[in-house]
This record gives C-alpha cells, sequence and structure tokens, in this order.
C-alpha cells in the first residue's frame, strides 16, 4: 500500500424524508443563500417545494437562479457569480444532480475572486477558497456530493475542462433516496455506467501489485452498481434498489477507492469529456462508448489485469488472461446495452470522421490533468474501436 493522505469534511446525511433538513444545515452557513437547481425535475417531483419550505422555516432567505443545464456551462456559471456578488449571498444551496452540484462549486470559488471563474479551469488561478455548499442531490451518478470535483463547458469553445479542490467539498449533502424515484431510465443507465467508471479507472491504471482492499472494494461496488440498476429497471419506486444506488455512487468517486493504490490516471474520463462536450452527449452515455474500447486496448498490454475483472465482475471462468479479459469487455459491452446506455459512436450519434478533431480535445485534457502517454495516433486506435 502507498501512504496517502484522506480528508473528506462532506457531512452526509443519508434517508427517506431528509430534504426537509436542508433549511438546518443551510442555516449553520448563513442566512442570504444562492438557490441554484436545474430545469424542471425538482419542481415536477416535489423536492423543489420541500426544499423552499425547509429554508422559509430556518429563516434562511434565498434569491432563486434556476436553468443549470446537464453539462453544466460557463455563461450561466458567470451569471451565478454575479448574482452572488450583487446581493451579497452567504452560501450556495444546490439542489440537483452533479450538474448544478458542479456549477455550484464553480459560482462558490468564483464569487470569492476577482478574475474571471474560468482561469481556474486554465489552471491559470487555483482555489484556496470558496463559499459553503449545501446540496440535496437528486441524481445519484458523479459523486459531486462528497468530493471536491467539478467539469464545466466553456460555451464558444466546447472545452469541457475539470478540476478538484479541498475548499470545494459541500459542507453538507443530503441524500434521500425517494427524491429519485422520478429519474428516468436513460438516466438510471447513464449513472451507472458513470459510477462504474469512476471505480474503475484506479482500478484499471493502478501499479499497486497487491491492493486487495481498493480492488475488492471496487469489485464488491460496480457489482452492487449493477445489481441496484437492474432493480430500478424493474421497478423504479424499488426503496432498496434506490438506496443502494444513491450511497454507492457517492462511495465509487469519494476517493476512498483511489487511497492507497497510488499514482493513477483517469484515461476514459479524459477520452470522454470531448464527446458531451462537444456533442452533448450524458456524460454516463459517453463514458460507456469508451470505456469497452479502452479496456480492449489496454488489455492488449495488461491482460491480467481485464482477466482479473472478468473474474470477479463476471464470474467469468478461464485460464487463459487474454480471453478472460476478453469475455469480460464483451460482457460489460452487453450489459451497458441491455440497460440501454450506448457502446458505439453510431449509437451516441458522433460522427465517427470528427475522431482526430475529439483527440485533440482529449489531448488538450490530458496536458492539464497530467496524462501524457497518449499520442494522437493512440486515441485514433482507441476511438475506432468505438465506431
Ligand atoms: O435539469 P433538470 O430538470 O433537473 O433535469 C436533470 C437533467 O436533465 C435530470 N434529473 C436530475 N435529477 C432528477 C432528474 N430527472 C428526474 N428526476 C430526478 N430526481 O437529469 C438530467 C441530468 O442531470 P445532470 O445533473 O446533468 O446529471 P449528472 O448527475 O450525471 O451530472 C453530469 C455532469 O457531472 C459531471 C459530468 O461531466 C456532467 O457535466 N461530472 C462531475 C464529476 C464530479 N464533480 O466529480 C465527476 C464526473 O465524472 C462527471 O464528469
Ligand atoms: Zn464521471
Amino acid at each position: 500500500m502507498y501512504p496517502f493522505e484522506y480528508h473528506n469534511p462532506t457531512k452526509i446525511i443519508f434517508g427517506e424524508g431528509t430534504v426537509g433538513r436542508v433549511g438546518g444545515e443551510a442555516r449553520n452557513w448563513g442566512r442570504k443563500a444562492l438557490f441554484l437547481y436545474g430545469r424542471n425535475s425538482i419542481k415536477a417531483n416535489g423536492v423543489y417545494d420541500q426544499a423552499v419550505a425547509s429554508l422559509r422555516q430556518s429563516g434562511v432567505n434565498y434569491v432563486e437562479h434556476p436553468g443549470v443545464k446537464s453539462n453544466p456551462v460557463l455563461s450561466h456559471t458567470r451569471q451565478g457569480v454575479e448574482i452572488v456578488k450583487k446581493e451579497r449571498l452567504e452560501l450556495i444551496v444546490a439542489v440537483g444532480g452533479g450538474s448544478v452540484i458542479d456549477e455550484a462549486k464553480a459560482i462558490a470559488a468564483g464569487a470569492v475572486v476577482e478574475h474571471d471563474v474560468w482561469d481556474f479551469f486554465t489552471q491559470k488561478a487555483t482555489v484556496k477558497d470558496a463559499l459553503p455548499i449545501v446540496t440535496v442531490l437528486t441524481l445519484p451518478a458523479t459523486g459531486s456530493e462528497m468530493n471536491g470535483g467539478l467539469v464545466i463547458t466553456h460555451d464558444e469553445t466546447r472545452e469541457k475542462f475539470g478540476f478538484a479542490a479541498g475548499p470545494l467539498h459541500p459542507r453538507a449533502s443530503i441524500l434521500d433516496p425517494t427524491t429519485t424515484y422520478t429519474v428516468p431510465p436513460d438516466y438510471v443507465a447513464y449513472s451507472a455506467a458513470d459510477s462504474m467508471t469512476h471505480l474503475l479507472e484506479s482500478y484499471f491504471t493502478h501499479n499497486d501489485p497487491w491492493a486487495p482492499i481498493q480492488d475488492r472494494y471496487v469489485e464488491g461496488l460496480v457489482r452492487t452498481i449493477m445489481e441496484a440498476t437492474e432493480k430500478i429497471l424493474a421497478d423504479p419506486r424499488d426503496s432498496q434498489g434506490r438506496a443502494t444506488m444513491m450511497w454507492a455512487a457517492t462511495l465509487a468517486w469519494n476517493r476512498l477507492a483511489n487511497a492507497g493504490v497510488g499514482p493513477f490516471e483517469l484515461p476514459n474520463h479524459m477520452m470522454e469529456h470531448p464527446l458531451s462536450g462537444l456533442y452533448d452527449l450524458a456524460h454516463g452515455a459517453g463514458l460507456s462508448i469508451v470505456l469497452p474500447a479502452w479496456m480492449q486496448w489496454s488489455a492488449r498490454q495488461r491482460p491480467a489485469r481485464f482477466a482479473r475483472f472478468a473474474r470477479q465482475v463476471f464470474d467469468i471462468r478461464c485460464d487463459d488472461d487474454a480471453e478472460a479479459a476478453r469475455r469480460g469487455i464483451e460482457a460489460l459491452r452487453a450489459w451497458f446495452n441491455k440497460i440501454g446506455t450506448p457502446t458505439t459512436f453510431a449509437q451516441g450519434r458522433i460522427p465517427a470522421e470528427d475522431i482526430p478533431k475529439i483527440a485533440d480535445e482529449a489531448i488538450k485534457l490530458g496536458k492539464l490533468w497530467g496524462i501524457t502517454r497518449y499520442t494522437p495516433e493512440m486515441l485514433h486506435e482507441i476511438y475506432r474501436l468505438c465506431v
């Protein structure tokens, strides 16, 4: 095991009926909040009414900033920063999925500096401080509710950049599984692909020859996410499935899976962000396209790792590592197709002739994230396996 530091300051409040706690949690951090949410889902399923009632009851005044779009954009973020500064707001209350929580983080960081918020994404500036954030998660997928990461897309250039910073951890996140009963089947599938990939990035790229805690943590959670997803798709109101998925997705990307494994990379996220950035595809849908192709390409160099995945996650019984790896990757692709998330460019409506442009964006992101082992030719080859 490698040495590590793990500090996760986010308080989690988990359980049915906990949305009403948002006011009390917000009140711990201030009396004037920016209330950030997406388009219509929280109004349609009643979460908006519950959150507003709780804020009022706790004496938290708020200014609404609705309309965060999926794959949140810089222009809407900048508007949020302006409102916070003008109204001298003290905290952000974010109610929604990963997009809303990510944009809350960008606003929280942008509101305490004079320079443009995009400077953080291009690494011209680093986040040293931020306004406090309290979240109500309504879509389990990204792990944003318990990490310091965020991803924003530049409206004009379509660059989709992300980074993580300690001060951006939410102070408290409310995880009420009943808020997720209305998440539609396509997003249930995309969320499974996203949370599974979060676990598998370090699992496939770390170099610790013996990491039983982390490897089994990942294998157990991947199997759990798959089981919970199937339960939810069979019955959207399956309370056990919804609750299990909610906590599993949080555990998948709160960095516990990575603690102690030493250096690792995020090649699938590096290759996916250009897809959701350029074509506004759901992030999880992009990942279910990229992940099996990247695994196929990587298994040629490191079959044993992918054979282990096949044996532990899909119960593949085969002594030959290369063959076991191949069957495991096929099983994963088949499962993604079964639950309804794409595995090819054609299914995701991504033009194959754009591969050079997509690869250029991935290289740009790789430079920012310190992933430099992939040449444009290698990326073209992997993307061609997605077609
Ligand atoms: O806008 P509304 O009306 O709220 O609808 C949303 C949106 O259309 C809807 N939705 C959310 N909760 C719902 C619901 N519909 C019905 N019932 C509910 N309870 O779902 C749609 C997708 O929401 P979104 O927040 O965009 O999805 P997700 O949580 O997957 O977030 C995706 C964003 O997070 C980034 C992605 O790149 C993408 O921009 N990521 C953030 C990470 C992080 N902070 O650590 C890591 C991830 O790897 C990821 O990159
Ligand atoms: Zn992701």
